[in-house]
Parts: structure tokens; C-alpha cells; sequence
């Protein structure tokens, strides 16, 4: 039938969320943030789970609600299955299934790094898709990588962090500075305010389209050792100007790994993903390589780059059309891969 409705549910990290799609369009996209992470500085995973455990229903009701459907005229169940937090997949999983198995309709096994790629196919005014091949940079917290597109379910990832996130990269820069967590849009805006070249930090060496980023947190981290030795209020004089040029640093690396992914495959055009693609700096160096490499580049509405449902929802939709469904003894996985 041309009338599809998909529920998407995502639970793969601390972000409890759910939504409804009809036909490739977003009806619904209800995502519960678990606060209690920030007073940890990090995802603390049983904490996590837990929090999805009592979200998970209301967060469903409400996708169902606001979309103005209820649960029997749905199609499919689509729901993350990996990668992520065990724990935090096992709810969402089974909350699927159990759905899936009550209303008697199909389940649909979603990888949560395909969902941030195909994010975006998701129908929106003045959103377009990008044409296969593309290449596109998942950034987040939990993830950097980048990965050649050949078409929906026919990718490969071609470089990928071998340590830290760099959403990771910029939150542990801001605990080290004594900024509250997550640290990215702080450093984000405090970097507008500062002189990317005041302090320069060593890009790190590793080979090919691979990223690293430990190395650099070390870096800041001994560099206001240091500088806090000589003077004690080297953060608070400075700060602005050190947010910019850990910025300046960072976009730096993801930037020339792009250059070279391009280079290397002959693709121009370029698809961003993951919370860090908020980033103001990125967004205008992504800009920026339109004119000098002549790319063209795509970023997702804002609320389909952070962990979300509706990027479930899509690929649900996807799979849906081609008939690919999961069985009922499908089990969530951690280290899923692409
Ligand atoms: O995708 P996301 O919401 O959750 C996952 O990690 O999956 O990404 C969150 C990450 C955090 O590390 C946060 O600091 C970073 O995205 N972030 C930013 C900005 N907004 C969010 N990093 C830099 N600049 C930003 N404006
Ligand atoms: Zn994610």
C-alpha cells in the first residue's frame, strides 16, 4: 500500500526516543533527554537503561498521540539494534518485539549509524538529498566516521576514530577548562567570541582516512597544566581564545580526513551527521569547501542530527519498501557494524 506508517524507536545511548512516519515524512519526533548523566560528566550506562525502562512507554504514547494515530493503524516496528550501550538496546529492543508480536505486524532490525546516514532521506521542505555516491561524516559523541554511500543499504566505512569521539574530544577539552557537560555548543560559542590561531595544538598522525583524538585531549590537558603553573588565572583570562583554538584544531582534522576521503574516491558530494554537526565552525568550513574543493554538502535538520527516532523511522520505511524484516528472535548488539 502507498499508506505506510512506521513507528521508530531509538534507545541505543541516553536518549529515549520514538516517532511516527507516513510515507517518508515526519509526523511525530519525541526524544526524552536523561539529565541525570550531566551531574557524572558522561553517559553512566545503568543509569542509562533505567531511565529508558521508565521512558520508553510514555515516549511511544506520545509519538503516537502527536501524530494523531493510534498503535493498530501502524505497518512496522522499526528499532535500533546496534551499536551502542547494551543495556540501552536490550530495552528498546524488546519494548520492539513485544509491540511488534501484540499488533502482529512486521519488526525491522535498524543499524543506529545507518540511521544517522540516511537521515538524510527523511521527506522535509527545503531539506534535499544527497545523490549516491555520497560521503557522509557521522559526528558525535559516540561516533566519528566516514563512510562511502553507494546507495541506502550498500555502504562502506572508509575511516573511522581508533580512540576518542570527537564529540568526546570537545567535552573532555571543556571538563578540563571546568566547563559543564556536554561542553561542545559551550566551546561552540565561546569559540565565535575567540582567536582560533592564539594557541596551537599538534593535528595527530594517523595514517589514512582514520581519526584520532586522545592524543590532543593529553595535549590540552598538560598544555594548561602548564600554563596554570605560571598563571593561576590562565582559564578564566584566556578562555574564549583557548575554546577557539581547540575548535580551530579539531575542524581542522575532520576536515583534511574529508579532503583526502574525496580525493581518494573521486566523491564531492559530502553529507554531515551526529550532534557535532551543530557546530557553527564546521557548518562554515563545510561552506568553505564548496568554493575551494567544489563540493556540495548537506546538513540534516537539527533534530534529525542528534540521536533520534526519526532516523530509525526512515530506515524502517527503506527497509520496509523492500520487504526486509527481522525475525522475532533477533538479538540487540553492541558492536553492530555497518
Ligand atoms: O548526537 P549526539 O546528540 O549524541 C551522541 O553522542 O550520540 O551528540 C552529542 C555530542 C556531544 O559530545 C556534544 O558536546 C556535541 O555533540 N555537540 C557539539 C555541539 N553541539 C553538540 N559539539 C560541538 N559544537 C556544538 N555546537
Ligand atoms: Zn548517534
Amino acid at each position: 500500500s502507498q499508506n505506510i506508517y512506521i513507528l521508530g524507536i531509538e534507545s541505543s545511548c541516553d536518549d529515549t526516543a520514538a516517532s511516527v512516519m507516513h510515507n517518508g515524512r515526519i509526523l511525530s519526533n519525541i526524544v526524552a533527554n536523561q539529565k541525570i548523566h550531566e551531574e557524572y560528566g558522561g553517559v553512566v550506562p545503568e543509569l542509562a537503561s533505567r531511565a529508558h525502562q521508565q521512558n520508553i512507554v510514555p515516549v511511544v504514547a506520545q509519538a503516537l498521540k502527536k501524530a494523531n494515530i493510534t498503535k493498530d493503524q501502524l505497518h512496522a516496528i522499526a528499532f535500533t539494534r546496534g551499536p551502542g550501550l547494551m543495556g540501552s538496546l536490550l530495552v528498546g529492543t524488546s519494548f520492539a518485539k513485544s509491540l511488534a508480536y501484540g499488533l502482529d505486524i512486521p519488526l525491522i532490525d535498524v543499524n543506529h549509524m545507518q540511521g544517522h546516514i540516511l537521515a538524510h532521506f527523511i521527506d522535509e521542505d527545503g531539506f534535499e538529498k544527497p545523490p549516491f555516491p555520497f560521503l557522509a561524516m557521522t559526528i558525535s559523541g559516540g561516533h566519528t566516521q566516514i563512510v562511502m554511500v553507494d546507495n541506502y543499504f550498500d555502504m562502506t566505512v572508509i575511516g573511522e576514530t581508533i580512540d576518542d569521539a570527537v564529540g568526546e574530544a570537545f567535552d573532555k577539552s571543556g571538563k578540563i577548562l571546568g566547563l559543564g557537560y556536554p561542553a561542545g555548543p559551550e566551546i561552540d560559542k565561546r569559540a565565535k567570541l575567540g582567536n582560533p590561531k592564539a594557541f596551537k595544538f599538534t593535528k595527530p598522525k594517523v595514517d589514512g582516512l582514520n581519526f584520532s583524538f586522545s592524543g590532543l585531549k593529553t595535549a590540552i590537558l598538560y598544555f594548561i597544566q602548564n600554563e596554570t603553573k605560571a598563571n593561576p588565572n590562565f582559564i578564566e583570562e584566556n578562555l574564549n581564545d583557548i575554546c577557539a583554538s581547540i575548535q580551530y584544531t579539531i575542524i581542522g582534522i575532520l576536515i583534511d580526513k574529508l579532503k583526502l576521503a574525496s580525493k581518494q574516491t573521486g566523491i564531492k558530494h559530502i553529507a554531515i551527521g551526529g550532534g557535532v554537526s551543530a557546530n557553527s565552525g564546521i557548518r562554515q568550513a563545510l561552506k568553505d569547501g564548496e568554493q575551494k574543493f567544489g563540493w556540495t554538502t548537506y546538513v540534516p535538520k537539527f533534530e534529525f542530527t542528534t540521536d533520534n527516532a526519526a532516523m530509525i523511522a526512515i530506515v524502517g520505511h527503506l527497509k520496509y519498501l523492500d520487504g526486509e524484516f527481522a525475525e522475532q528472535n533477533v538479538a540487540a548488539s553492541a558492536r553492530l557494524k555497518i
